[in-house]
């Protein structure tokens, strides 16, 4: 499959969101990637299911929201009222993950895990055949404009390999530490969602960027 990419809105300018968001229409986004921080999972505070509310009023693009907070299951309901089209959930934030992910599939709605990068893949294997997207973390939560952790590639090779063996329907989205100089090495070993934030929108033209990306996994 032709790999997506999910502009995280965590490194656009707030003061313009519905115009960023529309420059990443144009540039060809595929998602709109939402980063949901509660100051507890992780250190920063972000935003949470208003924001979702005013993106899901501006675009058509599926919203893929990333809840890094604790007792995630609080704020399922809230996020698929706000028009979240996938909800991921980190495992190392669930006490009771397949329940977790079996009420966001009871919303009708994409469910996604994540995992940090030092969480083993084994913590998830058994819920793999129940999710739509497995998020590798391939930067420690909680900022944009991280260097790419290189633990993640082989969570994402194993990941596409496990995907094959077992017919895995779920989708190998990687986040974190991605740009134009690294991104076709890591479409190369199998991932299939890309999210990028400071590659699309801390320099130069949000489009721009985004066909920059995308040519680098055309060659
Ligand atoms: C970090 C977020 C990532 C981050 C990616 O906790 O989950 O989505 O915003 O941003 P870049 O592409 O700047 O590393
Ligand atoms: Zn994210």
């Amino acid at each position: 499959m032709t790999p997506l990419l999910a502009p995280s809105l965590l490194s656009a300018d707030f003061t313009k969101l519905e115009d960023q968001i529309k420059q990443c229409e144009q540039g060809g986004a595929d998602w709109i990637h939402l980063d949901v921080m509660d100051g507890c999972f992780v250190p920063p505070i972000t935003f949470g299911p208003i924001i979702c509310q005013a993106v899901k009023k501006v675009t058509t693009l599926p919203i893929d929201v990333h809840l890094m907070i604790i007792e995630p299951e609080r704020q399922i309901e809230p996020f698929v009222q706000a028009g979240a089209d996938s909800v991921t959930v980190h495992v190392e934030s669930c006490n009771h993950l397949h329940r977790v992910i079996q009420t966001i599939h009871s919303k009708k709605i994409k469910a996604g895990v994540a995992l940090n990068p030092a969480t083993p893949l084994a913590m998830i294997e058994p819920i793999l055949s129940e999710v739509d997207l497995v998020l590798v973390m391939s930067v420690n939560p909680g900022w944009g404009g991280q260097q790419y952790l290189s633990v993640a590639s082989e969570k994402i090779r194993t990941l596409a390999q496990w995907k094959k063996e077992k017919n895995l329907k779920l989708l190998i989205e990687v986040d974190g530490g991605i740009h134009q100089n690294n991104i076709q090495e890591i479409v190369g070993i199998g991932a299939e969602v890309i999210v990028v934030g400071n590659a699309v929108f801390h320099h130069g033209n949000i489009q721009e960027n985004l066909n920059e990306l995308r040519k680098q996994f055309n060659k």
